[in-house]
């Protein structure tokens, strides 16, 4: 088997940012978040297709956004980010080695971090997800708000995408029957598969709230600034 596939999941509502539109198409310099994230996962060597998922009511819009990229499919979201993952992962091909997973909300995830995930793939990990290590002390908190646990900050990170895993176990974990998380290492480990952190960088920040499509504008301006 041969060759990595990339699902990027753009399905969300995005109701923190408040825009009129799904998240994903929200422009950032103009280009739809989407374009910018799938444009860079095009650019790795060792992926060779691209399977997005839209958001629903908008599938026919994003299919026409990727009209002329013959290694991009779109499919139409789910309900659950693994509802939507489940459904861009249906139209993988068999022979893929590997499935990354990326969220179109974080479009400028640096081709470094890409490369190292795959590169952990390669070495033998079953998965591998960029984190950073966390700033603050967190808190697990039980329902009534009350502290329950402090886990140690040291041996916390938070998470990015991409996420990367070999084909058969990222197969294996959407075929759990209650499959759902907020993110598809959680769902790997539950099917016993060792999933690595390998280094992720703070450019591959979640857009989420206003101020955050401000922090994409100017990463995009700054980047463009250095490429000349
Ligand atoms: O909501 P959140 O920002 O955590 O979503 C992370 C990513 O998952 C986004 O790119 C979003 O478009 C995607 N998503 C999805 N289907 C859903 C919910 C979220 O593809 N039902």
């Amino acid at each position: 088997m041969t060759g990595y596939a990339c699902v990027v999941t753009a399905a969300g509502r995005g109701e923190r940012l408040g825009a009129e539109m799904p998240k994903a198409l929200v422009p950032i310099g103009g280009r739809a978040m989407l374009i910018h994230a799938v444009s860079l996962m095009r650019a790795r060597p060792r992926i060779s297709g691209i399977v997005v998922a839209a958001p629903v009511g908008e599938t026919e819009n994003v299919r026409a956004l990727f009209a002329d990229f013959a290694d991009v499919t779109v499919v139409t979201g789910g309900e659950s980010r693994t509802d939507s993952v489940r459904a861009a992962v249906a139209v993988v091909p068999d022979d893929v080695a590997g499935i990354l997973v990326h969220d179109a909300a974080r479009p400028f995830v640096p081709a470094h971090v890409v490369d190292t995930v795959i590169d952990a793939i390669e070495d033998g990990a079953d998965g591998a997800v960029p984190g950073i290590p966390v700033i603050d002390t967190i808190k697990e908190v039980g329902p009534d708000d009350v502290i329950v646990a402090t886990p140690r900050r040291a041996s916390l990170r938070a998470v990015q995408t991409p996420q990367g895993f070999r084909a058969d176990v990222l197969r294996a974990a959407l075929a759990l029957p209650d499959a759902d998380a907020t993110d598809d290492a959680q769902l790997v480990e539950r099917v016993g598969g060792k999933v690595r952190v390998v280094p992720g960088h703070p450019d591959a920040f979640k857009v989420t709230t206003p101020d955050d499509v401000a922090r994409a504008e100017a990463l995009l301006t700054e980047r463009i600034a250095h490429a000349d």
